[in-house]
């Protein structure tokens, strides 16, 4: 008797669902938006980098932000968020005491999710 062998009869189990898992990640990390970003009348577009504040990310990506304390301080990083403040953490008490427009963060303190 002849056996047909297909794509999915030679993957066991278990390696379906790593597949699948790595597949989900794959996709959530390249789904994931731009963040759009304004400083000193310049516009910038960075990757989301889980878990990292948003100056770190755009420096990493050589963004030139302005920045000094990295505190929340000085004011310096203030950046406007043009696009994908749904992939950062809510503003944090100092952002909040420093801006009134939702839009403006710290880049210094606003951390992507
Ligand atoms: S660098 Fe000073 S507030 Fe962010």
């Amino acid at each position: 008797m002849e056996r047909r062998l297909t794509v999915g009869s030679l993957i066991k189990n278990k390696q379906r669902i790593e597949i699948a898992e790595f597949s989900s990640v794959i996709e959530s990390k390249t789904m994931r938006s731009v963040i759009k970003i304004k400083q000193n009348n310049q516009s910038f577009k960075l990757l989301p980098i889980s878990n990292e504040l948003l100056l770190d990310s755009a420096l990493k990506q050589g963004i030139p932000l302005d920045y000094k304390c990295r505190k929340g301080t000085c004011g310096k990083c203030a950046v406007e968020v043009i696009e994908g403040q749904n992939v950062l953490y809510p503003r944090t008490k100092r952002e909040l005491e420093k801006f009134r427009d939702v839009n403006m963060r710290l880049a210094c303190q606003a951390r992507i999710k």
